[in-house]
């Protein structure tokens, strides 16, 4: 079986973050997203690793995960280009894929239990898909599915409006090679895009068999800014201590805290885990649960919690800053008695700032 991540796509949610890079090296536990995908392949026996790259600095993903021999997988980068839709990016990927099995997975999505059981099993049987399911509150907002009392999907609709089952599909797909007919047989939707939702749609159309698995443990499409922070959230969960940095007498570590290489804990600091610090930081500041400090980051003062710091940034003020996503080479300092008296802002398009 092979392995298709989707790592395209505008990321137009996730700006201003997303203007110095793709949305699927965001970190998530200052690990980016993308690598949870990688690690849940390798763990489920898939190797052979097809990678789209959309046009957002598809550069910065060659950079950071490389042939993937660090993962132990063999990655084959294919080139999307623009982001025509899910279904699209599968097409552009024939020739990569053959005609093996293979499991797509977006690569923005995060599991916590892996996909070893949905995967299981797949390969040798008479089903041309199988989609991974969850119940939802709000399944409106999702495409959703309409199972037979087997488990066997019967009806996919695209973000319904009138919803016949809880039941949204999570970002993670098995096909059949069958499935690249059923794609060139569709039209795009109403937004322009060959939908993933269509393709599999047109195969129960074709009265051929698409199976369902219901995820277990949660599940994270990280396609916005909340939804990043409660990603990093649940992983922290699982975070184990670990430290690699020095910690000053005096310091107060409380909880899980991860600390890497290089990294400084002055005397005063306060830090309650779960919290994970990158390498080469300077830490002299209260540093509260369910917070990701990335690499080369200086935090001077003040307070920071349930924030993700995403590196290389300078924090240097008495404020309590929660809930936060601080980008690459941000700077948040306070220039007391400075005049003219007032916040400075140097803020790009789409930036948050809630005073
Ligand atoms: P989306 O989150 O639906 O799309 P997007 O990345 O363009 O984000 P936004 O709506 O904020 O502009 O995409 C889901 C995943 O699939 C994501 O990892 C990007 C990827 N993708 C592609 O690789 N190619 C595509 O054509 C599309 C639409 C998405």
């Amino acid at each position: 079986m092979k392995g298709l991540i989707l790592s395209g796509g505008h990321g137009t949610r996730l700006r201003p973050l997303t203007h110095t890079g793709p949305k699927q090296l965001i970190p998530i536990a200052n690990k980016p997203v993308l690598f949870y995908a990688i690690e849940d392949l390798k763990e489920a026996g898939v190797t052979d690793i097809g990678l789209i790259l959309g046009t957002n600095m598809p550069e910065k993903v060659k950079e950071a995960v490389g042939d993937g021999s660090r993962f132990g997988v063999n990655i084959t980068y294919i080139m999307q280009g623009e982001p025509k839709g899910l279904a699209h990016a599968v097409a552009v990927a024939h020739d990569f894929v053959g005609d093996e099995s293979f499991i797509m997975y977006l690569g923005d999505n995060i599991l916590k239990s892996g996909i070893n059981e949905f995967v299981e099993g797949f390969q040798d049987s008479n089903y041309e898909a199988r989609i991974l399911l969850q119940p939802v509150e709000n399944p409106r907002q999702f495409g959703v599915a309409e199972l037979d009392d087997d488990g066997h999907v019967i009806n996919l609709v695209e973000k319904p409006k009138v919803p016949k089952s809880d039941l949204a599909l999570v970002g993670i797909y098995l096909f059949k090679p069958t499935i690249f007919k059923a794609i060139d047989e569709i039209e795009p939707s109403w937004r322009g895009e060959l939908e993933i939702t269509d393709a599999i749609q047109e195969l129960l159309n074709k009265n051929l068999k698409v199976d369902s698995h219901i995820v277990r443990g949660w599940w994270k499409d990280t396609g916005k800014p909340e939804d990043v922070l409660d990603a990093n959230h649940l992983i922290l969960d699982v975070l184990e201590s670990e430290n690699n940095g020095e910690v000053e007498d005096g310091a107060n570590i409380k909880g899980r805290v991860s600390i890497g290489k290089g990294t400084v804990i002055k005397g005063n600091s306060v830090i309650r885990g779960p919290v994970t610090i990158g390498d080469n930081c300077y830490i002299d500041a209260y540093i509260g649960p369910y917070t990701s400090i990335g690499d080369n980051s200086r935090i001077i003062g003040g307070e920071i919690e349930s924030s993700i710091v995403v590196g290389d940034a300078i924090i240097e003020c008495n404020e309590r800053i929660v809930d936060s996503l601080i980008g690459n080479h941000s700077n948040i300092v306070s220039k007391e008695n400075s005049l003219p008296r007032g916040h400075r802002f140097i803020i790009g398009e789409n930036s948050l700032v809630n005073l």
